[in-house]
Formats: C-alpha cells, structure tokens, sequence
C-alpha cells in the first residue's frame, strides 16, 4: 500500500458529521455521504470519502458485454509473443488483448486507437498499467492522477476511474490484473513501515491523485464493471466523482520504471535484486538501464537457468536486449518450467566489452503454470523454442 494520503475536505473524526457549508444537502440532511473502501474485508488498508450525493445511488444494472479469455493447450514450449504486430485499436479498457493467465493473474496489452468512452470498474482484479509509451491522467473518485511513459499505475480493485489520453495514438499499455493485493515487497520495509534507505525506491517516488476532482452532476452516468468475463453496465443517477474530500492508503497511484535505483555487483546478481511489486502467487521485477558487473571475468549475460518452480514472463519495452536474439520492443516471452532457458548463443562474448545495458523490460514471474490466451496465437513466434540452436 502507498503511505496515508489526504486531500479536500474531511471531518476531524471517521464516522461522525460531515456537516456541509449550506447547512443543506441532496438528501436535506446537512451532510456529505460517507463512503469507506476497504481491503480484504475490513482487515486491510481502507480509505474514506465524502460524497455530494450518497455513493449507492444505482439506477439500472444490465448485461454489457463478454470478455473472450479462452486459452489454448498447447504442448510445453517457450513461446515469443511479437505484440508488436497487434494492430492499434479499441478503446484504452476493452481494447485489451489477453496474453497470458492463471488464477492468480491476466496479462495483456492495449494500444488503443479511441479515448475510453465509459468509466470503468474492475470488480474482481486490482490493476497494474504499466505505460510503455503514452501520457495523460486518470480521473477517479480520489481525484486527478496524472502519468507518463514508463509509469507503472496502480488501481486498487473496484476503483471506477477514467483513462484521459494526451495522444490516443500513442498510448501503448502493457496491463496486469489480479484478485490478490499488489504491494511493495515486504522486504524494502523497516518495521515503521518505511521504505528502507537501501530500497530502490522510496516514498517520493510513489505519486497519489495531485488534485482533487468533484464533479457535481445530477445525471445519469454509466459505469462499466468487470465481474470475471463479463462486463455489467450499472446506470447510476449522478456521477460518481463527487467527493469533497478523503483520506486513507487505498488510492491509485503511480511509481516510475525509472525511478528504481538498479543494484550491481562485481558479478550477476540474481533476479530478485529488480523486484518492483509483490503479490499472491506472482511478482513483478523491473529491468532498467544499469552498469554492468565490474570483475574481470565476469559474465555479463544472466545463467542458463531452470525455473523450477515458477513459469516467467518477460516484457521488452525499451533498449537493447543484451542475452538475446530476434527479440524487440514489444516482444513477451514465456519461459514455463521444465524447459532450461538462458542467454542466446554468442551472446557472452559479444558482452565482455560493454560497461552499461541499456534496457527496459517488466518480468513477471508465475507461482501457478500460465496459459496462452487465442487472441496471442496468431502473433507466436513459431521458431522461438529452437532459437538458442548455434545455426538457429
Ligand atoms: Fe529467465
């Protein structure tokens, strides 16, 4: 959870009058409307917020849509998914195109070629968008949460927000979703719950809403909400960014790529020196820009590995990817366990020289198998499995 956040309006106390200026409200009662959000069950962070009009205030609820997330069995094998040659289109949300999953996480991508039309909901998931190019805000009940190209943002789940693009056609997300917590790794935190000195990024780095927003509308709006693969579509009576105020740990925000201070040694140090966020069943590391280790003879590519027990799934944003081949800016590789991967061939000794690599990637590593999502076959790189061959 990001630190205690405040903002607008709010009573010296939770839970008692919030007695409004006009001695007046919607309901005649003198009052904002109280509205908690709170996490796993009421035993986790939670915030409260003060509304013009009560937050309950459902006009119609219908079918919307359905959410295509079948997968394909296929035999075990490394896949390279090439989203680079997805086609822009769809809105920012339903734009989405599945990769990967399993019930711990749903991978996918967006490049959207339209504004998000609806505001929208994820009932069961809490989101992480990472912003591989793009800018805009996102507006929310908590106000105005503005970001950048390599932002990681973080929407805590059942959180209604609207994506509000600077340049749609630049937008290019990489999305995960989960119904389990996204927190910073229990391990950077000193017992007060502060970042550490020694973690790659501290409180500063971590961006709440900059403003607030309360829109005062007495008019239908709607709101579409994720439950699973179905997308419900929940006619309110007013709109539902009405808040004069709140405060709490429960809010979306946003933390930089590159704002993680790399950690390097005279030799390879081990994945998880890039953790970013920990979850249930999954973690999410970031590789950035960094020097390269300092020993003589060191190799500067990772191991031949097996991952035992995890599958892994690497994102490739930016850079020059040093350990492998015919892999580019866009490319996701899966990498299940019983399958040893590691460095493409030649790689090693095109490295001695370098001091520095230049690279951007997202790795997310799975506790549970995934599977491949139908929308991601068709952009399968059919050779990747045999691609560390020497004549590959
Ligand atoms: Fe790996």
């Amino acid at each position: 959870m990001p630190a205690y956040k405040q903002m607008g309006s709010i009573p010296i106390k939770r839970h008692i009058k919030h007695e409004r200026d006009t001695g007046e409200s919607f309901l005649n009662q003198g009052l904002y409307y109280e509205h908690v959000t709170t996490m796993a069950g009421f035993d986790q962070g939670y915030s409260i917020s003060y509304h013009l009009r009560p937050p309950t205030r459902v006009k119609e609820i219908n079918s919307f849509g359905e959410i295509d997330l079948s997968c394909r069995e296929t035999a075990l094998r490394p896949h390279h998914i090439q989203t680079q040659q997805l086609e822009r289109s769809g809105e920012s949300i339903l734009g989405r195109v599945p990769l990967f999953k399993n019930n711990d996480i749903l991978v996918s991508r967006a490049q959207p070629d339209k504004q998000q039309q609806h505001i929208y909901r994820n009932a069961g998931a809490t989101e992480i968008i990472f912003i591989t190019q793009g800018s805009g805000h996102i507006e929310s009940m908590f106000g105005t949460l503005p970001y950048k190209q390599y932002d990681y943002i973080v929407i805590p789940q059942g959180t209604a927000y609207l994506i509000k693009s600077n340049k749609i056609e630049d937008e290019s997300h990489l999305i995960i979703e989960t119904p389990s917590l996204v927190q910073l790794p229990q391990r950077y935190l000193n017992p007060q719950g502060q970042l550490k000195l020694g973690a790659p990024f501290y409180e500063r780095d971590i961006h709440g809403p900059s403003e607030a927003l309360c829109v005062d509308q007495d008019e239908e709006c709607t709101i579409l909400c994720k439950q699973d693969t179905l997308i419900n579509e929940i006619i309110m009576a007013h709109h539902p960014f009405d808040v004069v105020g709140w405060d709490g740990v429960v809010y979306p925000y946003t933390i930089n790529a590159l704002d993680f201070e790399p950690i390097t040694g005279t030799v390879h140090q081990p994945p998880p020196i890039h953790q970013f966020f920990e979850a249930s069943g999954f973690v999410v590391c970031t590789f950035v820009p960094r020097h390269l280790d300092l020993h003589k003879q060191a190799i500067k590519v990772p191991y031949a590995h097996s991952n035992v027990q995890m599958d892994e799934l690497l994102y490739y944003v930016d850079g020059n990817f040093s350990s492998r081949k015919g892999i580019s800016s866009g490319s996701v590789t899966m990498h299940p366990r019983g399958l040893t991967h590691g460095p493409h061939p030649g790689t090693i000794t095109k490295s001695e020289s370098e001091t520095f690599v230049n690279e951007l990637a997202v790795m997310i590593d799975t506790v549970q198998p995934l599977q491949l999502c139908e929308a991601a076959l068709s952009i399968a790189d059919p050779n990747y499995p045999v691609s560390w061959m020497e004549n590959s």
